[in-house]
């Protein structure tokens, strides 16, 4: 890739983010991406700071090549959690529900790139004022929790908004998908669902055939009412939220009903009651692949190549 900025920022091979996911983006896969080239990223979750320590180190035995963390600053554990950041000088965070605006400072002494995921222009506008690198812009197609405007809106607006770098999130998952990215304004793209069907995600294997199984309309919102939608794929736990949205439950029965649920898919393979968070281009993921095929595939044919080089002139 020539003159990326976010190659060039990150220094990596090619613009793209393994994005960080909740029980499943662990050291083995983040290490798999960023040894092909991309930037790999540890999800932290809502896990207590000496697990996320732990996946930190597995993958620095994994790769030499820089890979990520993503924090949720709605942690219990934030605080612990932003410390082994800064112990373990990661070189990249993302952020998710919330703004990292008070951590900037310190992460900027010690070289760690800060790049927020934002649904909205508002937020990106604040967090380029707040001094972060780049901004990850995610669209309602996405898997797991959502905003609701589709990338193909979304990353435009952002694009005219800000003079950082950003990355288009959700709905991408093959080289037509970076293509178009690119052509909205995009200089990096960021991929969930299609690398969770990856040879090197630990996953349970019912939660990968569960996507490769899945259809085009299989990937639904739930929650919407309760003010914190989640796209997950259609089953009996879809059903009964289905059913609390229909009763007007609380927002407590929606909480009860979602508590551990994508652990025990993640984790333990439960398809049926577990939540397979999942994007919308569920549809297309066929096959199991290893990381780097999928990264080869969606960059080095030439056609691509040529058109990320001069897509500048998009803007
Ligand atoms: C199973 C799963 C878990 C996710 N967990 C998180 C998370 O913990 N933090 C976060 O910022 N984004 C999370 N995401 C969103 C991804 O990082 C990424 O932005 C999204 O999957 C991109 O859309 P795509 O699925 O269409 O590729 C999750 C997505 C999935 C599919």
């Amino acid at each position: 890739m020539s003159k990326n900025r976010v190659c060039e920022l990150l220094g990596i091979e090619y613009p793209i983010f393994q994005g960080g996911m909740a029980w499943v983006s662990e050291a083995n896969l983040a290490a798999a991406v960023s040894n092909a080239g991309g930037l790999g990223i540890i999800a932290a979750g809502n896990a207590p700071a000496d697990i996320v320590q732990t996946e930190i180190r597995k993958a620095k035995k994994l790769t030499t090549k820089p890979f990520g963390v993503n924090v949720m600053l709605l942690s219990p554990f934030l605080e612990d959690v932003m410390n082994v950041i800064f112990e373990e000088k990661v070189a990249v965070i993302t952020t998710g529900a919330g703004n990292p605006g008070k951590y900037i400072p310190r992460l900027k002494e010690i070289g760690t790139k800060v790049i927020p995921v934002v649904p909205s222009v508002a937020l990106a506008k604040k967090m380029e004022r707040d001094g972060v690198d780049a901004i990850i812009a995610e669209g309602a197609e996405s898997g797991g929790h959502v905003g609701e405007i589709t990338t193909m809106a979304l990353v435009p607006q952002v694009v005219d908004a800000v003079s950082i770098p950003v990355i288009a999130a959700g709905g991408i998952g093959d080289k037509r998908g970076v293509v178009a990215a690119f052509a909205l304004g995009a200089s990096g793209v960021q991929v969930g669902t299609r690398f969770l069907c990856s040879e090197e995600c630990t996953v349970h294997d019912n939660y990968k055939n569960a996507i490769l199984g899945a259809k085009d309309r299989d990937a639904v919102v739930t929650g919407r009412t309760t003010g914190h939608p989640v796209r997950i794929l259609k089953n009996k736990l879809v059903k009964e939220f289905e059913r609390l949205e229909a009763s007007r439950a609380p927002k407590e029965a929606f909480e009860n009903l979602g508590l551990g649920r994508l652990r025990d898919a993640a984790k333990d393979g439960d398809v049926e009651m577990g939540s397979i968070m999942a994007g919308q281009i569920a549809g297309m993921v066929n096959e199991i692949k290893y990381c780097k095929e999928i990264i080869q595939e969606m960059f080095d044919t030439k056609g691509v190549l040529d058109y990320i080089n001069s897509s500048h002139t998009w803007r």
